[in-house]
């Protein structure tokens, strides 16, 4: 399971049909206006198995701007894991450019990779990923340890933060104490509690049954609606549905790049 770092990368780029032409290319069709937040440049993930060169992420062009809400969806093995630990600054492309908020990290060593990591990202997982052993409330307190922050800002911005998902009369429970829907829920203010400017959710309602993640779901629109902006990584479609655009990625790249309408109701359609 080698990376390659090639010095001439066999691409296989899809030809677009003449009607698309004078479109944007997906990835780049989201709204045009707005801060970029994350933009991938032509990025590539390469790995050699042996014989076999497996191109995860071939060429992937994508910009999200602030204050959208994208869904990420395709197969099982289309590359979305990939993608999304590139904009976490989780792993870098093999080739390709990743600017995260204007800055190039493609480049940058893991600590830069860890700063940057902790000022601009919450991440969301499927398994919540909570500390068994700490309550919820130094759960939630616990990247704030990571950043510096002083016990007494972090006691109030973790309180904030649970507050913000209707979860504050929970935090002194511990994690085995809750149920799947709260302990997501704890997640989310964990991912909040920094205050980055997007949030990354990697199949956060993949454990819950469908009331629980309507639930959840919900909460992720609030906060947009409230200002974050959020990628959301997903095979199923009707969570797809629920974010304002959904990119789709199949063999490393992205196939199919469109709004989905939500988010927008009773509000002016930019674009
Ligand atoms: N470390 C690695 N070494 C070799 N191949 C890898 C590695 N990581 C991922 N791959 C391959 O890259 C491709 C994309 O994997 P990725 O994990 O991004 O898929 P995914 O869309 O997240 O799938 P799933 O829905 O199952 O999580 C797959 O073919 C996978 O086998
Ligand atoms: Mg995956």
């Amino acid at each position: 399971m080698q990376e390659v770092v090639p010095v001439e990368c066999k691409t296989r780029k899809a030809v677009p049909s003449e009607a698309l032409k004078e479109e944007a290319a997906p990835g780049l069709r989201g709204p045009s206006e707005g801060e970029e937040l994350i933009r991938l440049d032509n990025v590539y993930k390469i790995y050699q198995m042996g014989e076999e060169t497996v191109h995860a992420a071939d060429g992937v062009s994508l910009v999200i701007r602030r204050n959208e809400m994208v869904a990420i969806v395709g197969q099982s093995g289309s590359g979305k894991s990939t993608c999304m630990n590139i904009i976490g600054c989780l792993d870098v492309p093999t080739r390709g450019k990743y600017y995260l908020e204007g800055e190039d990290v493609s480049g940058m060593s893991d600590d830069q990779q860890a700063d940057i990591r902790n000022r601009s990202l919450g991440f969301i997982f499927q398994q919540y990923n909570l500390i068994p052993k700490l309550d919820v409330l130094e759960n939630v307190e616990l990247p704030l340890i990571y950043k510096g922050i002083s016990e007494r800002e972090r006691h109030e911005r973790a309180k904030a933060a649970l507050d913000r998902v209707g979860i504050l009369s929970k935090m002194h429970n511990m994690p085995s104490q809750l149920s799947g829907g709260q302990q997501q829920r704890v997640s989310i203010a964990r991912a909040l509690a920094g205050d980055p400017p997007i949030i990354l959710a990697d199949e956060p309602t993949g454990a819950l049954d469908s009331h629980t993640s309507q639930e959840v779901l919900g909460f992720l629109q609030r906060l947009n609606a409230e200002g974050n902006t959020i990628v959301l990584i997903t095979h199923d479609m009707e969570v797809a549905k629920k974010a304002k655009r959904i990119v789709r990625i199949a063999d490393g790249r992205i196939v199919e790049d469109f709004m989905t309408g939500a988010g927008s109701e009773g509000k002016e359609r930019s674009s």
